[in-house]
């Protein structure tokens, strides 16, 4: 059967593969050690459960309506951005999506012409220049090195504008690299967009509660009112409230866009399920600490990491200031290894050491490799302890 071309061009996600393979030595007999998934192992906190299963039992298990989110949902999206995020936005201006996924993807169906150019800040998320493409859009690539903290600066995001520039994609805390811009380094990106009134910022901030070192945050959208009328704000259950099975998530933005987001999710998955929508209602308006518990875990796991690593010669990884992922730098172990990147690094680790870790080269920076810490102490342990061996 023949594909479309434009399927052609996708790349599988490095991420699902790393996984696939690892449960395929597992199936194997081997005892595979997998830091490569970024979802929590912690359950759904109970409330969040049995208020899903209330609404199962009390019916709500039809189309839900509005498809564009129930009312519930959408009230508990505008609370929790105005109480975390100091945004105010209205039920209309929010739209609940299959996960920060489906969201992202409406977006971009949504903004994109053929040719037009999306910047992506490297290190990124895998899905986005995948998303990108698919929707007709060019990926421009900027990068950000181990030195500059994963971060790009106000000058190269100006170097990167050009007339076609349609979004600029903005993920703080970032997965891969657990970097996070501080409030002023966030104004001064949005400061740089303040005179293209044709540039939409997508802002993927699904990790915004996982911060460590006491840091605060600042959403893209409250930089100034010029950015909070460009920007859609992406949010999602899946990392904060152990949610990734549930599948459920939350744009927002400015009106006009959010109905055209929608107009395509009505005609194409016609939304979340209904009792999901119901159980981030809950989760975002319930008891808040379940989410601090994770959290403080995920910190302490972060600690752990930092310094074990960094212990390694040629290991050079700075500390994860949110999400729960460490990037370490390992490229001066690749002569000493024999291998020409991080994609081979990582399968000779695999194969060799039976430690599963996804390659820098996935997320657009081969000097690196991607450690997820959304998973227990003991195999964190474990992972660095054939990581050492594998190293020394
Ligand atoms: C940066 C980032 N954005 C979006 C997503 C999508 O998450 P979900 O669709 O589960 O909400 C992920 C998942 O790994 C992510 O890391």
């Amino acid at each position: 059967m023949k594909i479309s071309q434009r399927l052609m061009q996708l790349q599988e996600s490095a991420t699902i593969a790393v996984s696939n393979r690892a449960a395929e030595l597992r199936r194997a007999g081997v005892d595979v050690v997998s830091l490569g998934a970024g979802e929590p192992d912690f359950p759904t906190p109970a409330h969040i459960r049995k208020h899903a299963l209330d609404c199962i039992e009390a019916g709500e298990t039809k189309y839900a309506k509005p498809a564009s989110g129930v009312p519930e949902a959408k009230a508990a999206a505008v609370e929790k951005l105005r109480r975390e995020n100091s945004l105010e936005y209205s039920s209309s201006q929010i739209l609940v999506t299959v996960g920060g996924k489906e969201g992202l993807w409406l977006a971009f169906a949504t903004l994109l012409d053929p040719g037009d150019e999306v910047i992506i800040p490297a290190p990124y998320w895998v899905s986005y220049p995948e998303q990108v493409k698919i929707a007709g859009g060019v990926p421009v690539f900027v990068s950000a090195t181990v030195d500059a903290d994963f971060k790009i600066t106000p000058q190269q995001l100006r170097d990167a504008l050009t007339p076609r520039t349609a979004a600029v994609i903005f993920n703080s805390p970032s997965n891969p690299s657990g970097t996070v811009y501080s409030p002023e380094e966030t104004d001064a990106l949005a400061e740089v967009l303040a005179d293209r009134d044709d540039v939409a910022v997508i802002s993927d901030e699904i990790y915004d509660r996982l911060l460590y070192g006491g840091r605060t945050y600042k959403s893209f959208a409250a930089t100034s009112s010029h950015a909070y009328e460009r920007t859609l704000t992406f949010n999602s259950m899946s990392k904060t409230y152990a949610m990734t099975g549930w599948r459920i998530g939350y744009v927002a933005g400015p009106q006009d866009l959010i109905r055209n987001l929608g107009k395509l999710q009505s005609q194409t998955t016609s939304g979340a399920a209904t009792f999901t929508m119901h159980a981030m209602a809950a989760a975002l308006t319930g008891d808040q600490d379940c989410v601090e518990e994770m959290r403080s875990e995920f910190e302490r796991r972060a600690k752990v990491l930092h310094a074990r690593l960094n212990a390694i010669p040629g290991v050079v990884c700075p500390e994860p200031a949110g999400a729960f992922y460490v990037f370490p730098d390992v490229s001066a172990t690749y002569s000493r290894l024999g291998v020409s990147g991080s994609v081979e690094w990582t399968t000779r680790l695999l194969g060799e050491a039976h430690l599963a870790v996804v390659p820098g080269a996935a997320f657009g920076l081969d000097s690196c490799v991607r450690l997820s810490f959304a998973t227990g102490m003991d195999v964190i342990e474990e992972g660095l302890d054939r990581l050492e061996r594998f190293l020394g």
